[in-house]
């Protein structure tokens, strides 16, 4: 008799979509298609990122020759290709930006405009490709301004605060691919079978501990930080501190980010001296910051700047506007709200 493994009823990423969109009378189906565009495009990413290792013309320096003079192209401007090239022809985007690209990217004529609009990190932790370690995809979806609008979309369909976000997901390449995504009614978690090529639900209601003992801070910065972030360091490391903690840090947001979801912790990318070009900290807010503040307040954490304002309050004036970022479980960004 043929035996149905537990995997045979897990159901995948399109049916689960489709099964949210049914629930909806006034849905048309339009965030469903924008998806299975960006579903697509993660799947050929992951083919890329798996191989990266095996081929001289995906690892290396920006655009270069190789020796055989065939242009090379660094994992990030693939990943940047792959995803807005798949996007744009969804029918359903009205104009996107991509940490890769300096303007407003345009839906080609001849496709439609939609209603909505999409910010895309699509190589989050570029620095560790070569080291073989996990990298991922970050995205933020806004309905525009004027939803029944059939022109093209302008910079003010993307310039809006996070708590308006339709969607906020992120996909991990680790040692599986995976998924993780909210819109606004939790937060889901799909691992690719690369046996079949599916999404499958494999975290269906992901809560972050409410704390944790894990703190993720690029350390190597301390003499660049304010003397209260570094009190606060101190004071977290200290015997006085009610626990012990674990530092991790990857360098890759993705993937502090979702070990700190699934463990409980808190990832802090404060402001530092070392560069007078980021006053304001490092992280991109439309597609860093405002996304995983989404999916950190879904799954019950928190998300806020070193001023302690709420990031999904934010409201963005460029695109690629940068924001400090304070992110992970409840107790233990109230901790760090607390002290400082
Ligand atoms: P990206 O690769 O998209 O430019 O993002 C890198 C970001 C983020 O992923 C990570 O948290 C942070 O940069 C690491 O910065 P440091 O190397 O300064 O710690
Ligand atoms: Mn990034
Ligand atoms: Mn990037």
């Amino acid at each position: 008799m043929m035996q149905v493994k537990p995997q045979d009823n897990l159901i995948s990423l399109s049916q689960f979509l489709i099964e949210e969109q049914l629930k909806l009378p006034y849905a048309t189906g339009g965030f469903t298609a924008l998806m299975s565009h960006l579903v697509y495009a993660a799947k050929v990413v992951t083919r890329e990122v798996r191989k990266a290792g095996l081929l001289d013309n995906i690892l290396g320096s920006n655009s270069t020759q190789n020796v055989q003079g065939e242009t090379q192209m660094k994992l990030d401007e693939y990943a940047d290709r792959i995803f807005t090239n798949a996007l744009s022809i969804c029918g359903h985007l009205c104009v996107m930006a991509s940490e890769e690209q300096e303007d407003l990217i345009h839906i080609p004529e001849g496709y439609k405009c939609g209603k909505y609009t999409i910010a895309i990190d699509p190589l989050d932790g570029s620095s560790n490709i070569d080291s073989n370690v996990s990298i991922g995809t970050i995205f933020s979806i806004h309905r525009r301004q004027d939803i029944e609008a059939k022109t093209p979309g302008t910079k003010e369909d993307l310039l809006q605060p996070g708590h308006k976000q339709r969607c906020a997901g992120y996909i991990i390449y680790g040692s599986s691919t995976m998924l993780v995504l909210s819109t606004g009614n939790g937060v889901v978690g799909f691992t690719l079978d690369p046996s079949c090529g599916e999404f499958l639900l494999s975290h269906p209601n992901m809560k972050m501990p409410e704390s944790g003992s894990i703190y993720s801070v690029n350390e190597g910065n301390y003499n660049y930080w304010s003397p209260e972030f570094q009190n606060y360091i101190k004071h977290i490391k200290s015997i006085e501190d009610d626990k012990p903690r674990s530092a991790r840090y990857i360098g890759s947001l993705v993937a502090d980010f979702h070990r700190n979801l699934l463990k409980g912790g808190i990832f802090l990318y404060p402001n530092d001296t070392k560069s007078n070009k980021f006053p304001n900290g490092k992280l991109r807010l439309l597609y860093e910051s405002a996304p995983m503040a989404f999916i950190a307040e879904q799954a019950g954490g928190m998300a806020v700047t070193i001023k302690g304002e709420r990031i999904l309050d934010l409201h963005p004036k460029e695109l690629h506007e940068r924001s400090t970022l304070i992110v992970g479980s409840k107790k233990d960004v109230e901790q760090f709200l607390n002290f400082i």
